[in-house]
């Protein structure tokens, strides 16, 4: 494993001690909401901060945009991408079902990814043109081509909704068209079981960089395409973004597009 993307893997796993540790007591849990369905704990901020303190300690050059401390350094050739707590909701619930998701930039590129799942210690990695990994093991893309057999991982709107006609219309598309639609809660977890092939597909509207930036890779580095939801490269930025294995991403780029309103396609 490449230095820099073992330094993020401890940091994730140092980052998932904090949370475990948290999940056994969320009742006593102090709750901040930032706006509208949008909460953070002292627990989404200790893991960031143990993320930051940690990579800024082996990289003092190196910049970071985190969820919860926003960006530092922005203009450093490598960025430290960080989203220390993904499913904060399920977690404020009880529900096992989030992460801690972090991605090193280099001049633009996305070059590592870690996608760490405390509660099952799935740990998903990726290096830019090294594949992509579940503990270890080799994963890729599944292999289904017909959109009709999938599986399709989902996000819906919940904070801001801008868009939730719009959504609402694809996701009925894509439940006649699909066998099953899942929303477990966290889209960094999402992007990986496509990796893994467990979902054929993915898609969601408005995510964050810290969201969609390590999944995203993960994905590519098993063989998918990520995109937005012209099939462009928008994604990382818009948080509009859509990932599967390359015969499914078609079928769900032309399932999408009858739905497109102007501020859903590429930014000219
Ligand atoms: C959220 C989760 C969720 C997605 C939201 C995200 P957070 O992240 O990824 O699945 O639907 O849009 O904001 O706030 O729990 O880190
Ligand atoms: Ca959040
Ligand atoms: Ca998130
Ligand atoms: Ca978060």
């Amino acid at each position: 494993m490449h230095p820099m993307l073992s330094n993020a893997v401890k940091a994730a796993r140092r980052a998932g001690n904090i949370i475990t540790r948290a999940s056994e007591d969320v009742g006593s849990l102090k709750i901040q909401t930032k706006t509208y369905n949008d909460f953070v704990t002292e627990v989404d901020k200790a893991a960031e901060g143990a993320i930051i303190d940690m990579l800024k300690d082996l990289y003092p050059t190196h910049g970071f945009l985190g969820e919860e401390s926003g960006e530092s350094n922005s203009e450093a050739d490598f960025i430290w991408i960080i989203d220390p707590l993904d499913g904060t909701t399920n977690f404020l619930h009880g529900m096992p079902q989030y992460c801690i998701s972090i991605a090193l930039q280099e001049r633009g590129v996305l070059t590592h990814a870690v996608v760490y799942d405390p509660n099952r210690n799935d740990l998903f990695t990726a290096t830019k043109g090294r594949g992509a990994f579940l503990n270890d093991k080799r994963i890729r893309v599944s292999q289904r081509t017909k959109l009709q057999d999938t599986i399709i991982g989902t996000g819906f709107p919940f904070r801001d909704f801008t868009h939730l006609d719009t959504y609402l219309d694809m996701l009925k598309d894509m439940i006649k068209k699909t066998t099953g639609i899942r929303r477990p809660g966290s889209a960094a977890l999402d992007l990986a079981y496509v990796a893994a092939g467990w979902y054929d597909g993915f898609w969601e509207i408005d995510l964050s960089t810290w969201d969609v930036a390590a999944g995203g890779l993960i994905v590519q580095e098993a063989g998918g395409i990520v995109g937005d939801f012209e099939g462009n490269e928008s994604w990382l930025k818009t948080g509009n973004i859509v990932a599967a294995n390359p015969k499914i991403f078609s079928q769900m780029l032309q399932t999408l597009s009858p739905h497109l309103t102007d501020d859903l396609k590429t930014p000219k």
